[in-house]
């Protein structure tokens, strides 16, 4: 499984690239925002295209996914391809995101808006991240037209599953694969019962009917959850940079390290340097 770095501060980037095992990079509004305020609180100015080029440089030749601002099929093909275009000579690592629905009320006539711009960019050759997929019927049609990748989101259907329930949790918390039960009832929407399961589903119909699309395991809150995306055939998963942090940590690997590190006798370290 590829592993992505779900951010778009370049230090936390460019120190998760240092590590070795690092994919990729997706960045959303609100991770951008993240980044750029950071950078204010310092009194930093930004100059935001140079920022962006800094960040594909620094993923090269990695993937970066880039997102559109914009919520009518036209106007997310027209920042699609200026993003692409601006872009992508820098590193030729940019896919351009775009919401699987970016619908904001029921009653809006945009609905099919996003599926209609991953099928006009990827015909384009502009790769395209398809994001904000919560049900593995939406990850079937943003197959179908054709996006390189498809994001569900596990742990905000988590926080949805919770949330519906009224459970209090805080973001962070695992949530079971396997889904949680209330009063002898497994709690679920619309028959997905976890983050993990709405995955793997994605997961199987890609693979039963050979889609091209890479599933990215998105929204991930703990290393557990990385691991369950791993087991459920995510081709990828996106990780935030304090989560990628904690996958390496455990009381008896410290514990073991220590011992070893006591036992070392100078006979053989001499030898070693
Ligand atoms: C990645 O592509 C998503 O934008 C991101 O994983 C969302 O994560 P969040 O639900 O923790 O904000």
């Amino acid at each position: 499984m590829k592993i992505f770095i779900d951010s778009a501060d370049i230090d936390e980037i460019a120190q998760a690239y240092s590590w070795g095992i690092v994919d990729g990079v997706t960045t959303n509004p609100s991770l951008l925002k993240a980044a750029v305020d950071k950078r204010k609180a310092k009194g930093e100015t930004l100059d935001m295209e140079a920022y962006i080029a800094k960040l594909l440089e620094i993923s090269k030749p990695n993937p970066v996914s880039l997102e559109v601002t914009k919520r009518t099929a036209k106007e997310m093909i027209a920042q699609g391809r200026t993003i692409y275009k601006r872009f992508n000579s820098i590193a030729k690592n940019v896919n351009i995101k775009i919401p699987v629905n970016p619908a904001i009320q029921v009653n809006e006539q945009c609905h099919f808006d996003g599926i209609n711009a991953v099928k006009v960019l990827q015909s384009e050759g502009i790769p395209v991240n398809c994001t904000l997929v919560f049900t593995p019927e939406q990850a079937l049609l943003a197959a179908k037209a054709g996006a390189a990748y498809i994001s569900p989101f596990a742990g905000r259907i988590d926080d949805y599953i919770r949330s519906s329930a009224h459970i209090k949790f805080d973001k962070s918390d695992y949530f079971p694969e396997e889904g949680i039960e209330q009063n002898g009832v497994l709690l679920h929407d619309n028959g997905i019962v976890s983050g993990i399961d709405v995955v793997s589903q994605c997961v199987e119909i890609v693979t039963y009917y050979e889609y091209k699309s890479e599933i990215i395991a998105a929204s991930l809150r703990n290393p557990r959850q990385v691991r369950e995306a791993a087991l459920a055939g995510a081709h990828i998963a996106t990780v935030p940079f304090g989560v990628i942090a904690q996958m390496l940590r455990h009381e008896k690997t410290f514990e073991g390290m220590k011992k070893f590190t006591d036992d070392i006798v100078p006979e053989y370290e001499k030898l070693i340097g």
